[in-house]
């Protein structure tokens, strides 16, 4: 089929590449020229396991392009997919202008029978907005209105359908190919049908194994993709609540994690203890439906909560660091390994090391940085963070070995779980160190073990595993 997918970023490539993948033709557009240029080059903007080989194999096939040129991408796609960023607007609504922006390019240039899709995560009435939109435009080029089903001699039609995506970066190539579900939502009008037709059409080589797709109507589509984000955040904040009561109480939150997950109405997933959920989906998300509910005069309380346990939990570590150290830092040194918001991706937005790295630029610290795919990134974001921090940037130094890190640093932090990190040479990590002691932000070692090579260990909701004396809990 013939595809065209507006937006080149960590959902718009990925699913260039996949439906690519599976034989359809694909063009991929995106506003940012320098993006295309690179692209076309055979480079990759970001790192996701799997993309690359996808991406070169499907361009030497000819089944994916890359283009800035909007006439050629919107004549191309029978189905047009608007993959944009919805980033967080001023007032935490999702910021729609270049969702608005693409359907209005669509609505300029569409000709025949165009599906329209929202891929982007959008609040519940967007697709009915870029329905307007296509229509208004239809109209500025002297069409008659076009009112979904019909279709005259050359006038061109669409239906507008709501496809949130659910991958996970990190995983993104793999949970597109195999998804746990398709939603898709549509209207019931004979456009729409037509449209679900289309869509099954596109999403069958997904469904051999069973059947995925799940229709519903527009709205309750753009709805799912909100609430899923939402429940996810919620058990990881309160997981983290439970957590920070563990550290008090005398309890390991990873036996309880074990225990609790081996109930099937809880399961495993997403009940990691940690330093706070970041990414370019939660936090926005959860904040737009927050908004939504605002304006239908509801308030999201529980939502609320996690936000602002969230908050409270990216300055979990610093606070373990200040009882370790006191907290007069300056001149001190840390090395942090892990900056990415979670392993396998190089994607820094609202990542909780961000949060971390300037506390500590800010009380006078010097940062010794490592992670394995991520520090480009890092060095970006962290230039505009610390822009307003004299001297700070200056203290921030990055190592492309994650035991060269360590070298003077009084301690180490961990703040993303990379595989790489897992099963480190801990006898290394204690010459290296200052201060024998590990503040671990995802429980990723044994307090057992780590005691065994010498080293201190600071993780989150587990001291019991430390405290022997258990006077020094406060029960
Ligand atoms: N990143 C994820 O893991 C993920 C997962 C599921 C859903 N989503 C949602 O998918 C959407 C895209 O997220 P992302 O992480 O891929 O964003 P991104 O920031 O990585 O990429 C967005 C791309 O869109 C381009 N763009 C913006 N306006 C444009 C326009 N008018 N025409 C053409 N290109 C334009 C930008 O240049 C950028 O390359 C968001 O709504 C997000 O919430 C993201």
């Amino acid at each position: 089929m013939k595809v065209t997918i507006i937006g080149a970023g960590y959902v718009g490539l990925v699913t260039s590449a996949c439906l690519a993948d599976i034989g359809n033709d694909v063009v991929c557009l995106d506003i940012d020229v320098n993006k295309i240029e690179f692209l076309n080059a055979g480079g990759v903007p970001i790192y996701e396991p799997g993309l690359q080989a996808l991406l070169l194999a499907n361009r030497q096939a000819g089944r994916l392009r890359f283009t800035s040129e909007a006439d050629l991408a919107i004549a191309h796609g029978d189905l047009v997919f608007i993959a944009t960023s919805t980033p967080e607007g001023e007032d935490g609504h999702a910021d729609l202008k270049n969702v608005l922006a693409a359907a209005q390019s669509i609505g300029a240039r569409m000709t025949g029978f165009t599906v329209v899709v929202t891929k982007s995560t959008v609040p519940v009435g967007t697709a009915e907005k870029v329905h307007v939109l296509l229509d208004d435009a239809l109209h500025a080029r002297g069409f008659a209105t076009a009112h979904a089903g019909r279709e005259e001699k050359g006038q061109p039609t669409f239906s507008v359908v709501s496809n949130p995506e659910f991958l996970k970066e990190g995983a993104a190539v793999a949970d597109f190919m195999r998804p746990d579900r398709i939603v898709i939502g549509t209207t019931p009008d004979a456009a729409g049908v037509r449209a679900l037709a289309l869509m099954r059409q596109l999403y069958a080589p997904f469904n051999r194994h069973h059947e995925r797709t799940l229709c519903m109507d527009l709205r309750s589509a753009e709805f799912t993709k909100y609430a899923a984000n939402a429940m996810l955040a919620t058990r990881i904040s309160l997981m983290n609540e439970l957590a920070n009561l563990a550290d008090k109480v005398g309890v390991d939150i990873e036996r309880v994690r074990q225990g609790i997950g081996a109930d099937p109405r809880i399961g495993f997933g997403f009940l990691y203890a940690g330093t706070g959920y970041g990414g370019s989906c939660f936090p926005k998300d959860v904040q737009a439906l927050i908004r939504t509910a605002d304006d239908c005069g509801q308030t999201l309380k529980v939502l609320q909560a996690v936000q602002e346990t969230n908050h409270a939990q990216k300055s979990i570590l610093l606070e373990k660091i200040e009882a370790y150290f006191g907290s007069e830092l300056q001149g001190r040194t840390f090395a942090m390994w892990g900056l990415a918001f979670k392993p396998n991706t190089d994607d820094m937005r609202e990542a909780p090391s961000r949060v971390l790295i300037r506390a500590l630029i800010e009380r006078g610290v010097r940062v010794q940085l490592h992670d394995p795919v991520a520090m480009e990134q890092a060095q970006q974001v962290l230039a505009l963070d610390l822009a307003d921090i004299a001297d700070g940037a200056q203290r921030v130094s990055f190592y492309p070995q994650a035991l060269n890190a360590l070298n003077g640093a009084d301690a180490l932090v961990i703040m993303t779980e990379w595989t790489a990190y897992r099963s480190p040479d801990f006898a290394a990590i204690k010459q290296g160190l200052r201060h024998p002691i590990i503040f671990d932000g995802r429980n990723v070692y044994d307090p057992e073990v780590v005691g065994e090579a010498g080293l201190q260990y600071e993780g989150v909701g587990r001291r019991c595993a430390l405290v022997h004396d258990k006077k020094e809990l406060n029960i």
